[in-house]
């Protein structure tokens, strides 16, 4: 193997930087030529490629966001762009991909490894936590400690004014932002897309949980079956009158930032991995962190089960500590 091509893919997610460096050091280190697109498929699509030095990769391991850039590419949809995007590798010399990234970048990762002969390996970096086989995804935990901060916050000036917060989280098809924030920062309620929201019993909770505090939080995720918070606050406030109602939606905050030491030391490792990986010959192959062991499924599999399955052991963690007497 001589040339490994790597892309970071979709909304991007503190952590990438760290696993571009692994990735860029492990292949110099072995003699094989880095190459990284720019902006994610698009870039793929456009040409838009750079073999990378050791320089490349310096002074980024604490930084958020990704130097490679990303895009959520809607060319990449259709067949002749892919087709143009594999020439363009291939005229590069590519002989491996790696491709960082969550469900849409996975999807396309799977098609680019049908459609192709050039062997490629999948690293899961969302904030979402949505990728199945794998724990962890890189930039999962950076963004459940920013959300936990931030409600933090936010519950200081709720207390001083006897307020019911929603807070909104990102999360449109999975709550494990929404459902671990909560258990951290002792919210009050929790709205998540994997479990039905009935408007009635929620302001019945927000009630009793409300009784001798001084205020309550409800951690909202943005796909909730009734709505963001906004509409939320629409739907229960009939049922709640008297008391005093704010929204706040977190959004890109929780996308941005310094990555934590768990991000990456797990970006870390995984790039290293994708790398001997491509090395030993394997293909269409996506890594995962389960029990802190590195493992792989195949590539297709990640984004099969949409997400990984609700935890119901932290919902009824939650429901205890929601015990009000
Ligand atoms: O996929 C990660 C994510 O942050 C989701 O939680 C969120 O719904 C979405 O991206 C937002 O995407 P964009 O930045 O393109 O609006």
């Amino acid at each position: 193997m001589k040339k490994i091509a790597l892309m970071t893919s979709g909304g991007d997610s503190p952590g990438m930087n760290a696993c571009v460096r692994a990735i860029v050091k492990s292949c110099l280190a072995d003699g094989i030529v880095p190459v990284g697109v720019l902006d994610g498929f698009q870039g793929m699509i456009e040409d838009r490629m750079y073999e990378m030095t050791y320089s490349d990769v310096n002074n980024i391991v604490q930084m958020g966001g990704t130097i490679l850039g990303t895009a959520r590419s809607k060319q990449f949809l259709e067949a002749p762009y892919r087709k143009q995007a594999i020439g363009n590798l291939r005229q590069m010399g590519v002989e491996g991909l790696i491709v960082i990234g969550g469900d849409g970048s996975f999807t396309g990762a799977t098609v680019l490894s049908e459609e192709m002969d050039i062997p490629v390996i999948g690293i899961p970096g969302t904030i979402d936590n949505d990728i199945y086989g794998t724990d962890h995804t890189i930039g999962y935990d950076t963004a459940l400690n920013t959300v936990v901060e931030a409600v933090d916050r936010i519950r200081d000036t709720a207390n001083s004014h006897h307020r019911i917060f929603f807070v909104e989280v990102m999360g449109r098809h999975a709550g494990f932002i929404a459902l671990n924030a909560a258990v951290a920062s002792g919210a009050e309620s929790v709205l998540i897309p994997e479990a039905d929201t009935d408007i009635e019993s929620l302001a019945r909770q927000i009630k009793e949980q409300n009784r001798g505090k001084r205020s309550s939080i409800v951690l909202v995720a943005e796909g909730d079956d009734a709505g963001g918070s906004l509409e939320v606050i629409r739907k229960v406030s009939p049922y709640l009158e008297g008391y005093t109602i704010r929204a706040s939606v977190l959004g890109h905050i929780q996308r941005g930032g310094r990555p934590s030491a768990f991000d990456r030391i797990l970006a870390t490792r995984m790039g290293c991995y994708a790398v001997e990986l491509l090395e030993k010959g394997k293909r269409s192959l996506m890594i995962g962190s389960m029990g802190d062991q590195l493992q792989t499924i195949p590539i297709a599999d990640g984004i099969k089960y949409k997400s990984s399955p609700l935890d119901q052991d932290k919902l009824n963690l939650l429901k205890k500590m929601l015990t009000t007497n």
